[in-house]
């Protein structure tokens, strides 16, 4: 079993992460780790923030000479922007700083004073921060690893933003945006090859692999839909249209000429690639700011506005990355266990070698 759970706040100290369940003997190499990291923070339309922080993960335990064993890994994330924010804390003379209470529309804002019994949004909107995101991609990294060592791949790419499919329509509806104090979602592709079948289960409802998966990718705040393969387009087509049919060869084993399901049938995988798609909203902090009550005095105002991205479907998309890693990397030590990389490879060729 793979477990992982994220601490900090958005201008805390840093961002941490502990992660159980990873065989030993998977080598790390930081490097791509760190790469990883970098790739979280790019893409046209990202706000200030981005330009501060440097995104390094630092792994504290569970590793020993670039190698797992076995133990909980933990893992930090240094916020840079921390030693900016004790500074504007001290300028203001207190140690919360001004209390923000003009919620944002389409943020956790609201509910989450209500919920929490809160008189500052800042209480709730430090941890509803996206930036918790970059403790979820160093986490993806290490799967991203064990996965890479079974042969298994997880790439994506940005498929729209605001309708546009091309790069310049994109960026100058993403200019646009910015200029108008308005900002912008989209829609993005993941995809994971190399994979065997029978990675998840029909047996019971949790254990398929479709609901864990998209559990994971609209885990990711601002996701709003995920579809598998053909996706929504299937209530529109024939069976005959939809389903991949089943083909047998010495060299191939069973397999298809299509890919319409992406990848799942009946919860489990069936060796073709995972190919998912989710759609991003729109990033709720407008610089133009949208209408709200204040939550002291129940008066009208304007909703506070933070520095924030214009759009970060790109991101997105990277973070996605790192949930489908974490999910595919806990469905195959669900299925081939192993408390080391030589048990759970092992377990694997073996499994491979029966499949026909
Ligand atoms: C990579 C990434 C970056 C984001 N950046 C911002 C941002 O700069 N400002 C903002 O208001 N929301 C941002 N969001 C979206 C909010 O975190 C999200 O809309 C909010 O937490 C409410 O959750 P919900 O949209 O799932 O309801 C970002 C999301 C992701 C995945």
């Amino acid at each position: 079993m793979l477990r992982f759970l994220t601490a900090g706040e958005s201008h805390g100290p840093c961002l941490t992460a502990i992660v159980e369940g990873l065989p030993a003997g998977l080598s790390l190499d930081e490097a791509r780790f760190n790469q990883e990291m970098a790739r979280r923070q790019e893409g046209f339309g990202r706000g200030g923030r981005m330009k501060i922080e440097r995104d390094r993960a630092e792994i504290l335990s569970g590793v020993r000479f670039g190698q797992t064993l076995g133990s909980p890994v933990s893992l930090r994330v240094v916020n840079a922007d921390w030693v900016n924010w004790e500074t504007k804390m001290a300028a203001f003379g207190e140690p919360a700083g001004p209390a923000v209470t003009a919620p944002r529309p389409g943020h956790a804002d609201l509910g989450g004073c209500q919920k929490y019994d809160r008189a500052d949004v800042r209480d709730i909107l430090e941890r509803a921060s996206a930036r918790e995101t970059a403790a979820r991609v160093a986490v993806g990294a290490l799967c991203r690893q064990l996965l890479e060592a079974c042969g298994i791949l997880v790439a994506s790419r940005v498929v729209s933003i605001g309708g546009a499919t091309e790069t310049a329509a994109q960026e100058a509806l993403i200019a646009g945006a910015k200029a108008a104090g308005d900002t912008l979602g989209g829609c993005f592709e993941v995809t994971a090859t190399g994979l065997m079948p029978g990675l998840g289960s029909h047996i019971q409802w949790d254990r398929r692999l479709d609901g864990q998966i998209a559990a994971a990718i609209v885990s990711i705040p601002a996701i709003k839909g995920v579809e598998f393969g053909e996706g929504f387009r299937c209530g529109e087509l024939l069976g005959s249209q939809v389903h991949d049919e089943i083909f047998y060869s010495e060299s191939r084993g069973y397999y298809r000429n299509t890919n319409r399901a992406g990848g799942i049938e009946g919860g489990m995988t069936n060796g073709e690639p995972i190919v998912l798609r989710a759609v991003m909203k729109p990033i709720p902090t407008l610089t133009r700011p949208l209408h709200s009550v204040d939550i002291l005095s129940q008066q009208p105002v304007l909703a506070n506005s933070e520095r924030s991205d214009v759009c970060a479907v790109a991101a997105a998309a990277c973070v996605a990355e790192a949930m489908l890693c974490i999910a595919l990397s806990s469905a195959l030590l669900d299925k081939f266990a192993g408390d080391s990389l030589p048990q759970l490879l092992a377990a694997i060729a073996h499994y491979r070698q029966n499949l026909r």
